[in-house]
């Protein structure tokens, strides 16, 4: 089993860098299977979640090469491509539903396993299922199975989606290139990890406008070509580091960061009596007393990120004052909560808003992380309890956090594998 063993109370210090986005880089590998040929993505996280779209890739006929130093994938997709996804693969990799799109789109027809239920509760497929539908595919749920077939192809038409969902969007979008006609997307998502898997398409030949706006036009074209994409920096790793310094009364300069599409975290962190300054590569985050308790409530982007949620309910759980965050975007989300209660915080959970009256201190217990960035949130409660706390299960937060030990260690906590 794995576990993190962290010894509270230290002040992080100093300079980390961040790697390419999880949430992209898994993108824009099933990306690639819309083109015949070698694409190669750069600037990849060197996490578990990329072998394992690796693997599925390969099942599909896809040859690929890994150079983990260089931090790049090669993958050559052959003419003839597989149309199936295992269930085996997708319920460790829910991101294993971004190669419906492009499987329908290019071979006419996807298998895909159902990912089933998920840590932070009920993410549903109807969206992108809706939406591919009404673009001209057959779909059905056979077996645990979405089975879907396009053999005359797809049309492009106006899709609104109910939500913006992140997920939807991207399916119908990489679906949307081959297909015949115009298809705009209404209440797109407009995540800068959209906007990437959007820029990738378009140095394939993808005739797309409108990315980070809510209308996305796609104009569907006869074939892709393979290119090379560099995966933007991780926002939310980047976001973790912020608020570990924010509430260690850190200062940790993030070397790649992007500050602008973190807007209203740091505005949030500036409010909690952070100083927050623009460096050559990237800004740091500067705080020396005890942080105020922020009001935050998650959104779609350019909302509060709801993957951020652990992070700011941890800060205030050690803020001076009272604060209320709301999560909008996943029900299960405040499961984690439960962890941070053995831990001392005083927090009420009513529906989807937990109240939480901050303490000076947080003290050390076992806990257990039961997604990525609960795991990631319940760190940096360790780094601010009084002893040792051991986290249990922290594999999960490996696959969003390349090397998270190491790098803490490189700050100046006292975090090991054990
Ligand atoms: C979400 C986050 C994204 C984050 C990712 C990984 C949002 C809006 N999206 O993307 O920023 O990086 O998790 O943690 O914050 N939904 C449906 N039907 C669908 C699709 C979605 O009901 O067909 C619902 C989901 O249950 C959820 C919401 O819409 O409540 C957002 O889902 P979506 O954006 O699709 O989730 P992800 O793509 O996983």
């Amino acid at each position: 089993m794995d576990r993190f063993r962290v010894v509270g109370g230290a002040r992080l210090a100093g300079t980390v860098r961040v790697s390419g986005a999880k949430n992209s880089a898994l993108k824009l590998m099933a990306a690639s299977l819309l083109a015949v040929g070698k694409s190669k993505i750069t600037n990849l996280p060197a996490i578990a979640d990329v072998e394992y779209m690796a693997e599925l890739l390969t099942r599909l006929g896809c040859k690929i090469e890994i150079d983990a130093k260089a931090g790049e994938v090669s993958i050559d997709v052959p003419k003839t491509l597989g149309h199936r996804a295992d269930y085996d693969l997708v319920r460790k990799l829910r991101a294993s539903i971004n190669v419906l799109g492009p499987l329908i789109t290019r071979v006419g027809q996807a298998e895909v396993a159902l990912p089933g239920g998920d840590a932070i509760g009920s993410r549903g497929l109807d969206f992108h299922i809706n939406g591919l539908t009404d673009m001209g595919a057959e779909i059905k749920l056979e077996h645990g199975f979405i089975v879907a077939n396009a053999k005359n192809g797809l049309s492009g038409l106006t899709i609104t989606l109910e939500f913006p969902s992140v997920g939807a969007t991207e399916n119908i979008m990489t679906a949307a290139t081959l297909a015949k006609g115009i298809t705009s997307i209404e209440n797109a998502a407009r995540e800068p990890d959209l906007v990437d898997l959007g820029e990738f398409l378009i140095s394939m030949g993808a005739k797309i406008s409108g990315l980070g706006s809510h209308t996305i036009k796609i104009e569907g074209v006869s074939e892709l070509k393979p290119a090379t994409h560099a995966t933007l920096p991780d926002r939310i790793v980047t976001g973790t580091w912020a608020f570990a310094a924010a509430m260690t009364k850190g200062d940790i300069t993030i070397e790649n960061g992007r500050a602008d599409h973190l807007e209203l975290p740091l505005d949030k962190l500036v409010e909690a009596g952070a100083v927050v300054t623009t460096t050559e590569n990237g800004f740091r985050v500067k705080i020396d007393k005890r942080p105020l308790a922020v009001d935050v409530a998650t959104l779609p982007y350019p909302g509060f990120p709801t993957d951020l949620q652990p992070m700011v309910i941890t800060l205030n759980s050690i803020a001076e004052g009272t604060s209320v965050v709301t999560e909008n975007v996943f029900e299960g989300r405040f499961m984690f909560v439960n962890e941070l209660l053995r831990l001392g915080a005083k927090i009420q959970v009513d529906g989807h808003h937990a109240a939480i009256t901050g303490i000076e201190q947080l003290s050390a217990a076992p806990v257990v992380a039961t997604d990525i960035r609960a795991g990631a949130g319940l760190v940096l409660a360790a780094l601010v309890s009084d002893g040792i706390t051991i986290i249990e299960d922290s594999f999960h937060i490996d696959r969003g956090y390349p090397d998270f030990p190491a790098q803490l260690q490189s700050l100046g906590a006292d975090v090991t594998r054990v």
